[in-house]
This record gives structure tokens, sequence and C-alpha cells, in this order.
């Protein structure tokens, strides 16, 4: 299955590094000399956003909030599964956009009716992409979805050399945004740094 990942900032840019050379990767953005940069780095392909949905059956929205839902409510997504990364921070990065009664992964499914979306890869930092691959397999990407598409989104996670973390249907990403939240608060107004990340522990038994 193809990839297209849109938007080719930290985000972007640090998964098409992980994915290059196990996945098809078609990389957009709306600098297109951004995009080509960075996939003939990768020994990937380039294209304009709406070549790069048309050829993917995966699409990964590597962009801020605002930028992702509008594309969401005008770019051909029906059929596609599409993984929304995004923190819907306010403006001035004082909490989230919304309570508990919606989400960004929600709002992006409801302007893309036809597409299957995913919510994966918000509690990760862009810095973790970097780090060597044994220091993240055993980090937690949590999905949230329906059932096909995360076992999709699923494969496509490891393969980026991060665990798997399933959190039920797409409405589970109104706990993930939150979760999202407290590790920027963490990382940044607490201090700890972006090599942090949740993850869940059991005790044995
Ligand atoms: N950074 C993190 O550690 C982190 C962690 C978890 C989740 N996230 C989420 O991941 C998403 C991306 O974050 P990031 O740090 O990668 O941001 P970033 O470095 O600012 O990159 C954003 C990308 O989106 C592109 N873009 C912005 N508006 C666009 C539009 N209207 N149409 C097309 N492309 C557009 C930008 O293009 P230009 O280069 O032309 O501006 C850039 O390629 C955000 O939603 C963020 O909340 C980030």
């Amino acid at each position: 299955m193809k990839i297209a990942i849109l938007g080719t900032g930290n985000m972007g840019a640090g998964l098409a590094r992980r994915l290059a050379g196990k996945r098809g990767l078609i990389l957009a953005s709306r600098n297109d000399d951004a995009a080509k940069s960075i996939a003939s780095e990768l020994g990937a392909k380039s294209a304009s956003i709406s070549a790069a949905i048309a050829e993917a059956e995966i699409v990964v929205l590597a962009l801020p909030y605002a930028s992702a839902l509008e594309l969401a409510g005008s770019a051909a997504l029906d059929g596609k599964i599409v993984i929304d990364i995004t923190n819907p921070l306010k403006p001035d990065f004082s909490g989230l956009l919304f309570a508990n009664d919606t989400s960004a992964a929600e709002e992006i499914q409801h302007r893309a009716k036809g597409a299957k979306v995913v919510k994966a890869f918000n509690t990760i930092f862009a810095s973790l992409f970097a780090a060597p691959v044994e220091q993240t397999m055993g980090i937690p990407v949590f999905l949230a979805g329906d059932d096909d598409a995360v076992e999709v989104s699923a494969a496509l996670v490891q393969d980026a050399g991060f665990a798997i973390e399933k959190t039920g249907s797409l409405d589970a990403a109104r706990l993930l945004e939150p979760l999202g939240m407290l590790n920027i608060r963490l990382g940044f107004a607490l201090g700890r740094g972006t090599g942090i990340a949740p993850q869940w522990a059991s005790i044995a038994g």
C-alpha cells in the first residue's frame, strides 16, 4: 500500500525517514521544493498534494490541525485510510481547542466522510524519529479508529519503529489528544524535553 505523507515539517519528514526503504512513499507539501528535496534524499517520490492523495491508499496528515481540517473538506479522500497525527492546540498553546465532546480526528472524519480516519502518533515528539530505532521500538503509538484501518495503520507504526497501543474506536481520540497535551506540558512547560513519551505500565499478574 502506498503512503502519501502530506506536510514535510518536523513530523512529516521524521516519519518519512523512518519509513524510507520499507514502504512506497509519496511526499507532498504546499512547498513542492521541500517535498522534492526530502524525497530525493530518501529515494522516495514527491508529487502535488492532489496527485499524492490519488496514488496512495494511506494518507498521513502531517499538517497543522487547521490545514488538515481544511484539506479533509476539500481533497478526494474517499476510500483512503487517513492518519491524523495532529494536536489541535489553541493559538497561544495554552490548551486544546476542544473539550471532551469531540476531537480533531472526529472533526476530520466529519469533513472526510468517505475516508477511514485513524488517530496516531500525536503523543510522539518529532525528535523521537531521529533516535535509533532500538530506543523507540518499545514506545507506544496510540491508535484509535475502526478495526480494519487500525490494523493497516498498526503495520505502518511497526515499520516506523514503534510499538502499537490500540485504544478502540475513533472517539478515543478525545482521550489521546489530551494525552498529547500532557506530553507537551511535561516536555516544554515542565522542562522534561522532547525525548519523552507516554507509555502504559502494568504489574505482573
Ligand atoms: N512536532 C511535534 O513534535 C509533534 C508531535 C505530535 C504531533 N504533532 C502534530 O503534527 C502536525 C505537524 O507538526 P510539525 O511539527 O511537523 O509541524 P511543522 O514542522 O510546522 O510542519 C507542518 C507542515 O505542514 C505544512 N503546511 C502547513 N499548512 C499547510 C497547508 N495549508 N497546506 C499544505 N501544507 C501545509 C507546512 O508547510 P510549510 O513548510 O510550507 O510551512 C509543513 O510542511 C501538527 O498538527 C502537530 O500538532 C507534532
